[in-house]
């Protein structure tokens, strides 16, 4: 198949993975992914914008014959990971004369990573332009997308941002461009809630910057690209804000039930006072899911039963996960059951810890619960209704 041309000689040859379940060997891809990479034929050079993941690089070689095989003068680094950069050496083999474009802090990883030589390189810095003859790219540093070193490339007469990991959506798809905007906009947060999350304000500040680009389409390093920008970098102002809804995320588990009926009594305790419950059993659940309602809920209310002393690990891994994406909730607590002892609350307390979130009561019950277990359910779901209405 010959490659799209998403523009006059500006194609994409990159791959689709099609059959790829898990990233990181720990996220989750329920649709796949694609590794885009572009080429961009200018009168005077052509550049490679990223690369992709080395085991299809095959791919990228058989696009790059069915374009004509152009010399490449330039391959531009946007992000140092390898599921981007990991084909470059070969790139490099296969061009001798081609130099890897990025900057000094993504050289050193590329360097440290894949053992390029420093003389294939050019430095550029923050909003320095190279001209390919009749187009021009300028590198705009945003760091903390999600690595120290990412940037991303807008070229200047098509206004088109190249924005690598930024924006995208781990989504295998025949299309080029957003067609379905419900699907890509959930596999996008998906992707924002795993990797970007952490990184917020450095989010809120890059988008203020682009935003004062005349952008005409957003070319990411997954997923498909936007030829209407606003929509995605809409839904990064919200998702990257302050703003948090009126929800409690729930995750739990339970070994007999006891924590269970917590959960369900105070899921309905809250569905009555107008609070919406993303409930999650741990046992069964995709972790993606959970990471993506930890988006937006104003709070995280973990259920966790007792087993050998502390927290059931599974529940500890929902919080070590809550503390690491660093969701924007304000307020959080614990429910639980437990035979006789243990420290699940200061447990679970301390993996998120580095929340800026206000602790509410927890409620910690001996064995099944009784009436008045029930009645602290009620008053922490009391609790959290009038929170939520006062923000
Ligand atoms: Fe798609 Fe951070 O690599």
């Amino acid at each position: 198949m010959k490659p799209r041309e998403i523009k006059r000689e500006i194609f994409s040859v990159g791959a689709i993975d099609w059959d790829r379940r898990l990233f990181d060997e720990l996220i989750p891809l329920p649709d796949g992914t694609s590794y885009n990479s572009y080429l961009i034929v200018g009168s005077e050079s052509t550049a490679l914008i990223d690369s992709v993941d080395p085991p299809l690089c095959h791919v990228l070689e058989e696009n790059l014959e069915a374009v004509g095989n152009p010399d490449i003068d330039y391959v531009v680094c946007l992000h140092a990971e390898q599921d981007h950069s990991g084909s470059i050496p070969r790139v490099l083999d296969l061009h001798p004369r081609a130099k890897v474009v990025t900057n000094p802090k993504c050289k050193g990883m590329l360097i440290d990573l894949l053992h390029i030589p420093e003389e294939r390189f050019i430095e550029v810095g923050d909003r320095e332009t190279l001209s390919l003859g009749g187009r021009t790219l300028e590198f705009i540093y945003t760091p903390w997308v999600h690595w120290p070193e990412t940037m991303t490339a807008y070229l200047r007469e098509e206004k088109i941002l190249f924005s690598c990991d930024f924006f995208g959506s781990h989504l295998a798809t025949s299309d080029a461009f957003v067609t379905d905007e419900a699907t890509v906009y959930e596999a996008a947060k998906r992707y924002y809630a795993e990797i970007m999350m952490p990184f917020r304000k450095f989010i809120r500040k890059h988008l203020a910057t682009l935003a004062k680009l005349d952008i005409n389409l957003i070319a990411p390093s997954h997923g498909p690209a936007y030829d209407k920008p606003s929509f995605i970098m809409d839904a990064y102002r919200d998702w990257a804000s302050d703003n948090v809804a009126n929800e409690v995320v729930l995750p739990f588990t339970s070994m007999h039930g006891s924590t269970k009926a917590m959960v369900e009594h105070l899921t309905r305790a809250l569905i009555e006072r107008g609070v919406t419950v993303k409930r999650f059993d741990l046992a069964r659940t995709d972790l993606g899911k959970l990471a993506i309602a930890l988006v937006d809920a104003a709070t995280i209310v973990l259920g966790a039963p007792t087993v050998l002393g502390g927290p059931h690990p599974l529940v500890v891994q929902a919080a070590y996960l809550a503390g690491a994406l660093k969701p924007k909730a304000k307020f959080a607590s614990v429910i639980g059951s437990y035979g006789w002892g243990g420290r699940t609350v200061e447990t679970l307390s301390s993996l998120i810890a580095n929340l800026n979130v206000e602790l509410l009561e927890p409620v910690m019950v001996q064995g099944f619960p009784r009436e008045a277990d029930f009645a602290s359910l009620e008053k922490l779901a009391d609790e959290i209704a009038a929170k939520h209405q006062a923000l």
